[in-house]
């Protein structure tokens, strides 16, 4: 921090953006016996690190001259810093400091095709650029995230010491690996968030069933939650909601669950999941839903008018409550497969269009731990990805199969008790339709294309015979 100071020591690693993820995952680098340091323009931050620092080789900048000057050649930078305008400002700051052959590292959930123009860009220049998703929120930097590296194998293999020394370990494999060029470390981030969009929308949707049709208290909601972590649903988010449930509201009588706004936030990683997969022509409703329900949930004074105009006291059969949990254990179990297997599919296609060349039993391996959506599944669907690499559709898994065919019954039961009870189960009735769709070998959809060529000559082809044909419908 201090400029008069000079410092002779080269660090390794320098970290832009020194708020809690940046912070962390700095302490993170040191603890691996790698030498950080630190830029963030408010000293006050800076400051803190080197506070935090302790014993560590660990300095905190506020002059990007400085901190540049810091860093060991081929210097490897990191940002993490807010997606969007802010990571071209950071870059721009940054270029007129650096040499050739050195490597920019964005760690943020950035657009997949601003990382493509930025990696571009960095090129031309004689700079590395890689795409890094980074999961796993502030504890995961700090401890272990999972790590979604992309962009080129050469400029990846400068920081894969530093980056297999800080991600989480399943079993002592580091979850991290090369992904692919490009964009593709942005894009599986991307789909990783749309996953954890639809998971968390179908555990609030549980948790809807759960307290309006059983009349669960938030006690037992959390004993239910704690125990189906202790099984086939054992999830970082299943045991994250286990211990919401037992939080007391710190300034009021009662939990703190019930004093929160029903108004869920978004910054924008679900959308681009669900617009994305709309281009590709890849169908993700549960993803769809989850972003959906987030749009409702936002027109609270809406909801509020129209609750009171309708005034509609539905209810259905009453169910014993330890008989709904096993019901709505089940519903959970089929909507986690489905969602990773939505999302899979359009990682699939994406690694196709984008030429990613995306590797799914790799993915699966360093979502196993660290990220927001590590689970128990994510072991099976990486051993279903061993057995068939090109798996077109995790549905079609032996492993998965089975699973599906013992727990499907289960979320129609559920689904029509929400609908009886009047109870949103958007998540829940979107999967469900995408299974019962995608196991369809004759949908209707043949009647939508006699009426594309009834009103607009599109044509149509015919079961029976070659080629494409036009009635002259009238
Ligand atoms: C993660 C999270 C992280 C962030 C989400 C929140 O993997 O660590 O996904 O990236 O918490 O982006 O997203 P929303 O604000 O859109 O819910």
């Amino acid at each position: 921090m201090n400029k008069t100071k000079m410092d002779t020591q080269l660090y390794d690693f320098g970290m832009i953006g020194l708020g809690t993820m940046g912070r962390n995952f700095l302490l993170n680098v040191a603890d691996h016996g790698f030498s950080a340091v630190g830029l963030d323009k408010d000293d006050e931050k800076a400051r803190l690190l080197e506070q935090e620092a302790g014993f560590r080789k660990i300095k905190g900048a506020t002059e990007t001259s400085d901190f540049v000057q810091l860093l060991a050649k081929p210097r490897k930078i990191m940002l993490l810093v807010p997606a969007g305008q802010v990571v071209d400002i950071v870059i721009e700051d940054l270029l007129p400091h650096l040499e050739e052959g050195d490597l920019v590292i964005d760690g943020g959930n950035s657009f997949y095709e601003d990382t493509n123009r930025r990696e571009a860009y960095l090129k031309e220049k004689g700079i590395h650029f890689l795409g890094i998703g980074v999961s796993g929120g502030s504890k995961g930097a700090r401890f272990g995230p999972s790590i979604m590296p992309g962009g080129e194998e050469d400029a990846y293999e400068l920081v894969r010491p530093i980056m297999e020394a800080v991600s989480a370990k399943v079993n002592g494999v580091p979850c991290v690996a090369y992904l692919g060029k490009t964009s593709s470390g942005n894009y599986v981030k991307m789909v990783h968030n749309g996953i954890e969009y639809s998971l968390m929308q179908l555990i609030a949707e549980a948790y809807d069933v759960l307290k309006r049709v059983g009349g669960l208290s938030n006690q037992q909601l959390h004993t239910v939650f704690s125990n189906w972590n202790e099984g086939r649903l054992r999830s970082f988010l299943i045991e994250i909601t286990a211990q919401i449930f037992n939080q007391n509201d710190p300034v009021a009588e009662g939990d703190l669950i019930d004093k929160i706004l029903d108004k869920a936030k978004q910054k924008g990683t679900g959308k681009w999941t669900s617009q994305n997969a709309m281009d590709l022509g890849i169908a993700i409703p549960s993803i769809d839903a989850a972003v959906s329900m987030r749009g409702i949930s936002s027109s609270k004074s809406e909801r509020e008018a129209a609750e009171a105009f309708f005034d509609l006291q539905l209810s259905g059969a009453s169910i014993d409550q330890s008989d709904l949990v096993v019901l709505v254990e089940q519903g959970l179990y089929f909507a986690f497969i489905v969602t990773y297997a939505q999302g899979m599919r359009l990682l699939a296609e994406a690694s196709e269009e984008y030429q990613y060349n995306l590797n799914m039993e790799t993915i699966s391996r360093i979502w196993r731990g660290g990220c927001i959506i590590r689970a128990e599944l994510l072991e099976l669907m990486r051993q279903a990805y061993q057995n068939e690499p090109h798996l077109k559709n995790l549905l079609l898994a032996d492993a998965f199969k089975e699973k599906l065919l013992e727990t499907h019954k289960a979320t129609r039961l559920m689904i029509k008790l929400g609908i009886d009870y009047g109870i949103p189960l958007m998540g829940f009735t979107s999967t469900l339709a995408y299974f019962d769709a995608y196991r369809t070998a004759r949908l209707p959809l043949n009647l939508v294309q006699a009426q594309r060529d009834l009103f607009g000559a599109h044509n149509y082809e015919r079961i029976d015979l070659e080629g494409i044909f036009h009635m002259n419908w009238d």
